[in-house]
This record gives structure tokens, C-alpha cells and sequence, in this order.
């Protein structure tokens, strides 16, 4: 029975060009699974658009000496471009700057509100007389409240990882202009989360979603507070009250109301304004959302509840795909890092296909996976060349030599023949699954499994021998046309994650109609009819060099030694921080520990406690560097420890010193020694 699937794909802020690193998370499987369903004869609507309001929008538009307005005009083009080089299948593509949008988020701002679930309080926050605005968190900066470290975040302190409001640093200043900030009263609205603990406990426990999904977001809810959904910007959708004068609403409340709009527009566009309903109002609807992991809480939690909480019938998504990260050579991709690939160059070079192929094999589903120029090639040319492309120009090839490039009649099956078209039935059928299942690694590799059986059929059965004598022409017949239905269902399979291969293939074998529109059991069902004529076979695939690779890399290793280096917080300090005499510095009794043991603090993620061999006595010291090094690795290590620091409680522990690390971009990085032992003193 046909099914009514809508399926979105998170909307990507319009403040930046996407890279592959996006496209593997919530792009490409997103892509693959609605080509995939409407193949199953599905009613598919596949629905995303750019993310355009935020703070982040503001700030990155300034910087680029652009209003929001130009600079989500601008990346909302680069984006869309992108996902139509790469072949997207989107039925809408629009954005949360359209008429349609303000709507539904006032009415869903209204019905919480109505329904008590939102909240108004006064609050107070760092304000910046200079620039005359309130500024987010991560744009404040100040000394740790709890290790007077002088240039902490403003949620977080980076060197001893306890966490507190901005409005709890010393000193606040502004990241941005260092200008001072002061505590201001504002007035803010807030959504009542914890209110929907027990709804959204009940809904999740059904899901059958990924374990690291499932149990994450059990977690989450166990701790939902009110969370404030209105900002002092002026760059979002207004808040829908009087007295709400220049206050708009947070963008992560309206962005996913963005999925609702777009359809909205899509509907319009349609030429029935109505049509949306359809899908977002219909309870036989199976909503798909396929995110990013640093998605999850929103899809899973905050947007259900924002959905349980409003009065009109809108779905509750089904299904939530979510992806983990995927790097570039061992790091994110990053464009201001120098560390990412040139779009414009590499579809001069490569071919859509290829890339969606080479994501999809080794895509980011159980953990974090990337992409390497090495793997790529590999891809290339052992798998899409060697594999399919091989087969696919060896079947063609003969039968234009040999049977006049027609469908040659089958004749009696050997036993060999029986087994190959129950290996490939039921490797077609395996390829079904994994789609269903959201798994495009393993339908990957299965289509090359199903394109690897029909070389070694054809290896097995020689038909080039057969076609020399002419007591075995029957044979070489059924060869070659078990070989092109093999050819036809490869289309077919192949058609979610390489459209353009799938029609090239489709195209060659002159079937009727696009591949992408074709249904798929029909494909498997019906057969070619005997003399049934081929067009001429082309090359799929060329061959990716060496060179060109080794020239990839070396170009991506000087654009990162090229790029800028980043303003390091460690060279501000050294301007913050004052002279000192030797005899101050003599004072800061640096010692060599060894770490004899080392357990996470529960509740923090930041947080080690280690017991430490100072030589003299043992200390318990509390140290920030869980995410740079697990317990395990650290037992054994000789470290630089402040051995005469007060003692301070740190999440209810007595921390009695101070591991010293370096500061960079991506965390901390520990100073250790080899040979010194325990104790000695550092000078
Ligand atoms: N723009 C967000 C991101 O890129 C995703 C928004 S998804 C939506 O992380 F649900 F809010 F639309
Ligand atoms: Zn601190």
C-alpha cells in the first residue's frame, strides 16, 4: 500500500558554504532515502531550506560587512547551488525569510503561551553600553568564577571545566570589541520544558531509533528546565506581544517551524495553498527528519514538545536518522583552518557520483567517519571502475560484438545460472533492506557485491569462448542475458545514492521512461524481451591517477599552513597579565607528578579527578581534560603539577593542585616529562 512519507532534511544556516562534512550528516542519506521510497512507489515529500535568522547569522554577516538580509541572500544561493550540483531530489527547497513563515511560529508561539507552557520572566543580562546591545553567551567572555582564570567562556570555563551563567563571570567583557559589560534587566519569555517531561518520556519510549539517540535523549529529558525562547535582536521573527518591542524569537523556536513553512510554500506553489495538510496533518503520515547528532535534543525533544503543546494536529516525527560527524583527513573540515576541499575545483575534476558514492560508503552512521583523498581514489577506481563500471562496459561491449546488440533469448539454466539469479534476487532484495533500514554503508556495499557476482559469473561462464564455438551458442545466450537483467537491476539499486550512473546504465540498455521514476518491484519483475535492442555502451568511470591525488593532498596541506593562524587566546593573556619579579615566579612551587589513577567525575564532561604521585605525598587534583584524554591513557604519565595552589572544591571534590596544558584551538594539550621522576622540581 502506498504510503505517505514526508521526510526533511535539517535546514542548514544560511552563514556559510556547506561542505561534504554536511552533506554525510543530514544531506546525502536524507537524498537517498526519499529517491529510494518514491522507487517503492511511495507518495514522498522531501522538504528542507536555509536556516536564515540567529545570532550567529547577525554576527558572521558583520563580519563580512553585509546586512543579514545580503548575507543569507547570498549563502541561501551557494547552498541550493550545491545541493543541485550534487544532484538533490528536494521537492522544495525554501527558507525561513519567506511570507509564510511568520505564521505558523506566532501560532505556535500563541498556543503555548495560551496553553501556559510559556512563560514570561524578568531576567538580567550582559549588556554593552558601547555597542547598545544585549550579547549572547558565546560572545562574552570574562575571569572564571570558580579558578579566576582571566579569559573564560561564557557558559563554561576552558581550564577548570565548571560550568556557570555569563552572567556569573568577573570582569565581563565582549568577545568581540573587549568592550566592559554590565548587568541590564530585560524581560524574556521562556518555554516551559520540564512541563512535557512525562509526554515526551511516554512518546520516546516507543521509538525504535538508534541506541546512541534513544539513550542520549532519555538522559536529556530527565533534565529539562525552562529555556528562554526570545532574544534582544533585532535579526528573527518578532515576538508576537505588545511590550515585545525589539525582542524577537530564539532560532532554534522558529527554524524547525521552517519544515511546516516550506511545505507551506511548496503547497502554494502547487497551486493549492492547502495541500501541506496533507502530509503535516495527517496521522497516516510517516515523518522522517534526518539531522546531524548535534541535532538530536531539538528534533527529539524540543520540537516534539513544542509540536505536543500547540493546538493544531501537525505529526510528531517518526523516524530520526541522525548522523554522526565526518572530517577531512583527521580533522573538521574548516574553511578558515585552510583545511577543506575547493568545491568549484573538484566538480571541474569529479563528478557528482562519485563523491555521493564515496560519502555513502563510508558514511558517518554508528561514528564519526571522513573523508580521505586515499579512500576516494580507492573508491573510485577499485569499486565504481574496477567493479561497476568494469561490469557494466564488458556486458555491453559483447553483446554489440557478439549478439548483434540485442537481448539474446534465454535458454536452459545450468545450475550455475540458477544459483547467480538467486544471488542476485537476493542481493537486490538485501539492498532494500539496508535502504528501509537507513543504512547506505551497507548498500553500498552491496551494490558492488551484486556488481562483483556478475564478473565472476561472467569470468566462470567465458562466454567469448562460447561464442567460438557454435554448440555452445546457447549457453553464451543465456550468459548474456542473465548478465543484462543483472545490468538493469544494477540501475535500478544503484539509482538512490548515483542517479546519473543509474540513467547512463538505464540509458544504455534503452528501457523506457527515467529509472529514478520507475518502481522497483516492476524493475525486478519484468523482464527484457528477447531482441530487445541496446544502445551504445560508454565509459562510466575514469580512472582517478596518483598524481592527481598526491597533488590533492599537498594542495590541502599548504592551503592549512597558509591560512591565517588564529587569534590564540594564550597570546591575550600574555597581554592581561601583568609583570611579576623572579622572586613571585620562585614562589610557584612546580612539581613533577605521576598520575597513578584517573576516573571520570560523574556529571561533567569535562572533569578528571586523579590521584598524583608528587614523590613527597599523593594529591587528588580535579583537572579539565577529560575531552582530551581518557582515564586509562593517563595512568602512568609524568606530569607538570602546581604543587603549593590552595586547595579549592570543584564539583564537591578538594582539589589539592594543578595540571599544566597548553591551549589550542580544538582543547588543551598536556605538558609531560619522560625522564624526571616523581617529585622533582621544575625550574
Ligand atoms: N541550522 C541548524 C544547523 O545547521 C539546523 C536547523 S534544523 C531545524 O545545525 F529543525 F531547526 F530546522
Ligand atoms: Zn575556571
Amino acid at each position: 500500500m502506498k504510503k505517505k512519507i514526508l521526510i526533511t532534511s535539517a535546514l542548514p544556516y544560511a552563514n556559510g558554504p556547506l561542505h561534504f562534512g554536511h552533506i554525510a550528516g543530514a544531506y546525502l542519506p536524507g537524498d537517498c532515502y526519499a529517491r529510494f521510497q518514491r522507487m517503492q512507489g511511495n507518495d514522498v515529500l522531501y522538504i528542507c531550506g536555509s536556516d536564515e535568522y540567529g545570532i550567529a547569522i547577525t554576527l558572521s554577516a558583520e563580519l563580512a560587512g553585509r546586512s543579514p538580509k545580503e548575507h543569507v541572500d547570498h549563502f541561501h544561493e551557494v547552498n541550493k547551488n550545491f545541493f543541485k550540483t550534487l544532484n538533490f531530489s528536494f521537492d522544495h527547497f525554501s527558507r525561513t525569510t519567506t511570507k509564510f513563515h511568520e505564521n505558523p511560529v506566532h501560532q505556535f508561539f500563541n498556543d503555548l503561551l495560551n496553553n501556559g507552557f510559556i512563560e514570561e520572566r524578568m531576567t538580567e543580562q550582559l549588556y554593552s553600553e558601547q555597542d547598545g546591545r544585549f550579547l549572547a553567551d558565546r560572545y562574552v567572555t570574562g575571569t572564571c568564577p570558580s579558578c579566576g582564570y582571566p579569559e573564560a567562556r561564557g557558559d563554561e570555563c576552558q581550564k577548570c571545566g565548571s560550568s556557570f551563567d555569563a552572567t556569573d563571570l568577573k570582569n565581563p567583557r565582549s568577545k568581540m570589541t573587549g568592550a566592559p559589560l554590565k548587568l541590564k534587566e530585560t524581560k524574556h519569555w521562556f518555554l516551559l520544558l520540564e512541563k512535557f517531561q512525562d509526554r515526551l518520556n511516554e512518546w520516546i519510549e516507543k521509538k525504535n531509533w538508534k541506541p546512541n539517540v534513544v539513550n542520549f535523549i532519555k538522559g536529556y529529558i530527565k533534565n529539562l528546565k525552562a529555556r528562554a525562547i526570545t532574544r534582544d535582536i533585532r535579526w528573527g521573527v518578532p515576538v508576537p506581544l505588545e511590550g515585545a518591542e525589539g525582542k524577537v524569537l530564539y532560532v532554534w523556536f522558529d527554524a524547525p517551524i521552517g519544515y511546516i513553512s516550506a511545505t507551506q510554500e511548496w503547497a502554494e506553489g502547487k497551486g493549492n495553498s492547502d495541500l501541506w495538510k496533507d502530509y503535516w496533518c495527517d496521522p497516516a503520515t510517516k515523518l522522517v527528519q534526518f539531522i546531524g547528532k548535534d541535532n538530536i535534543p531539538f528534533h527529539a525533544a524540543i520540537f516534539p514538545a513544542m509540536v505536543m503543546g500547540q493546538n493544531e494536529p501537525y505529526v510528531l516525527v517518526d523516524e530520526l536518522p541522525a548522523n554522526e560527524f565526518y572530517n577531512l583527513e583527521g580533522k573538521q573540515f574548516s574553511k578558515s583552518d585552510g583545511w577543506y576541499i575547493d568545491l568549484e575545483e573538484f566538480f571541474k575534476k569529479y563528478s557528482a557520483d562519485q563523491i555521493r558514492y564515496a560519502i555513502a560508503a563510508n558514511a558517518p552512521e554508528t561514528q564519526d567517519s571522513e573523508f580521505t583523498w586515499k579512500d576516494f581514489q580507492q573508491r573510485c577506481n577499485a569499486e565504481l571502475l574496477g567493479k561497476l563500471g568494469n561490469f557494466v562496459n564488458r556486458v555491453l561491449v559483447f553483446a554489440k560484438n557478439n549478439t548483434a546488440s540485442a537481448v539474446p533469448e534465454r535458454g536452459e539454466l545450468t545450475s550455475v545460472d540458477a544459483e547467480f539469479i538467486k544471488e542476485v534476487c537476493k542481493t537486490v532484495e538485501e539492498i532494500k533492506e539496508a535502504y528501509e533500514g537507513f543504512k547506505l554503508r551497507r548498500a553500498s556495499q552491496l551494490i558492488m557485491e551484486l556488481a562483483q557476482k556478475g564478473n565472476v559469473y561472467f569470468d566462470f561462464k567465458k562466454p567469448w569462448t562460447a561464442a567460438k564455438d557454435p554448440s555452445l551458442t546457447p549457453s553464451m545466450k543465456t550468459t548474456i542475458n542473465l548478465c543484462l537483467e543483472t545490468l538493469k537491476l544494477l540501475a535500478l539499486v544503484s539509482c538512490p545514492i548515483m542517479p546519473a550512473t543509474a540513467t547512463r546504465i538505464w540509458n544504455m540498455l534503452k528501457l523506457q521512461g527515467k529509472v529514478e521514476e520507475a518502481l522497483w518491484d516492476d524493475v525486478v519483475k519484468n523482464q527484457f524481451a528477447t531482441g530487445h535492442l541496446l544502445s551504445e555502451p560508454e565509459i562510466l568511470f575514469r580512472k582517478v591517477e596518483d598524481a592527481e591525488i598526491e597533488a590533492e593532498i599537498a594542495k590541502l596541506k599548504e592551503m592549512s599552513s597558509k591560512a591565517a593562524p588564529k587569534k590564540i587566546e594564550a597570546v591575550k593573556e600574555a597581554i592581561v597579565k601583568g609583570e611579576i619579579s623572579f622572586d613571585q615566579f620562585q614562589q610557584i612551587d612546580l612539581k613533577v607528578g605521576l598520575i597513578k589513577h584517573a576516573e571520570k567525575l560523574p556529571k561533567s564532561k569535562k572533569l578528571l579527578k586523579l590521584l598524583v604521585d608528587l614523590g613527597s605525598d599523593e594529591r587528588t587534583i580535579v583537572s579539565g581534560i577529560a575531552e582530551v584524554a581518557t582515564p586509562e591513557s593517563l595512568v602512568g604519565k609524568k606530569v607538570v603539577v602546581v604543587a603549593n595552589l590552595a586547595p579549592q572544591k570543584i564539583m564537591g571534590v578538594e582539589s589539592q593542585g594543578m595540571i599544566l596544558c597548553g591551549s589550542k584551538e580544538s582543547g588543551l594539550e598536556i605538558l609531560t616529562l619522560i625522564d624526571c621522576l616523581p617529585g622533582a622540581s621544575i625550574r
